[in-house]
C-alpha cells in the first residue's frame, strides 16, 4: 500500500476522510474535509474524487460532499447491528405505542453509547440521541446499563478517564459512578434524570442474548413523568421479547450478535 511522505497509508487517509463526517457534519466542502483531516488540499481533492467515483461519497449540485448511499447500503446490509435492530423493532413499537415518547436501542461501541434505532412521537420530550450518534457512557441511561454490564477492565478504564458532564446532574465523579453502576446491577435498570438534558429522564434496561448483555433498550420521557415502575415493566417485557427473537434468529440463521 502506497504511503504518503508522512508515512500514513491510503487506508489511513481514506479513514480520515470518512471519519470527518459525523452527526453534526453530514455535508462538507472538500476544503473543510482537508482542514479537518489535516490532509493537503490536493490529496483531499483526489481522494474525494476517487471515493465519489466509487460511490462511497456523493457530491451535491453545489459541491457539498456527503456519505454515499452505497456506503450506507453496504454497511447496513452486512452489519450485525441490523439483526439486533430487526429483532428489536416490533418490541420497541410496543413500548412506543404505550408511552408515545422516545424509545431507543443502543450498544456500546469503543467507550461510548452508539444508538442503533430510535422511535419518537410528535410532541415528545427533547432528546439529543440520534440514530448512529454517540453519547458518553456515564451520562445516558443506556450507557449506564451497558457500562454496568461491561467487563471489569472496560469499567476501570472508563472510571479512570475524565468523565464528561453534560449537565450539573450527570454523574462525572468516579466514586459516585461506581455506586451508580452497582445500583444499576442490583435494580436491573438505570434511571438518569436530568443527566443529558435537565428536563428529560432516560430509563433503560439491558437486552440479553443468552446471558450476555448485547444492547440497552431505553426511553426518554419528560422529567415530570413520575411512573417509572410502569416504564421499567414495559421495557423489561420488551427486552424479554427481543431476547426470544434473537434466540429464534440465531437458531435459523446461525448469525450471532456481538457479545453473545
Ligand atoms: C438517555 O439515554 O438517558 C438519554 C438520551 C438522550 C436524552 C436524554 C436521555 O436526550
Amino acid at each position: 500500500m502506497a504511503n504518503s511522505r508522512s508515512g500514513d497509508s491510503v487506508i489511513d487517509r481514506v479513514t480520515r476522510v470518512l471519519a470527518s463526517f459525523d452527526t453534526t457534519r453530514t455535508g462538507q466542502t472538500v476544503a473543510q474535509i482537508a482542514r479537518r483531516t489535516g490532509l493537503p488540499s490536493s490529496t483531499a481533492h483526489r481522494l474525494v474524487a476517487d471515493l465519489a467515483a466509487a460511490g462511497w461519497l456523493e457530491r451535491d449540485d453545489d459541491g457539498t460532499i456527503r456519505i454515499g448511499m452505497r456506503l450506507w447500503e453496504l454497511t447496513t446490509r452486512g452489519s450485525l447491528a441490523l439483526g439486533l435492530r430487526q429483532a428489536a423493532l416490533p418490541h420497541m413499537e410496543t413500548v412506543q405505542t404505550a408511552l408515545r415518547q422516545h424509545t431507543q436501542l443502543a450498544v456500546r461501541e469503543d467507550d461510548a453509547v452508539l444508538f442503533l434505532e430510535r422511535l419518537s412521537a410528535p410532541g415528545a420530550a427533547s432528546n439529543i440521541a440520534r440514530i448512529a450518534g454517540r453519547l458518553p457512557l456515564n451520562a445516558s441511561s443506556s450507557g449506564l446499563v451497558l457500562l454496568a454490564a461491561a467487563d471489569p477492565e472496560t469499567q476501570e478504564r472508563i472510571l479512570a478517564a475524565p468523565l464528561t458532564a453534560l449537565t450539573p446532574e450527570t454523574i462525572a465523579e468516579p466514586a459516585e459512578l461506581r455506586r451508580k453502576l452497582a445500583e444499576v446491577r442490583r435494580l436491573g435498570y438505570a434511571a438518569a434524570p436530568g443527566s443529558i438534558e435537565l428536563e428529560a429522564t432516560g430509563i433503560a434496561v439491558p437486552v440479553r442474548h443468552g446471558n450476555d448483555v448485547v444492547a440497552a433498550l431505553g426511553v426518554v420521557v419528560p422529567r415530570s413523568q413520575g411512573d417509572h415502575e410502569r416504564i421499567v415493566r414495559l421495557l423489561r417485557e420488551a427486552a424479554d421479547g427481543i431476547r426470544e427473537s434473537l434466540q429464534v434468529a440465531s437458531r435459523s440463521t446461525g448469525i450471532s450478535i456481538p457479545g453473545a
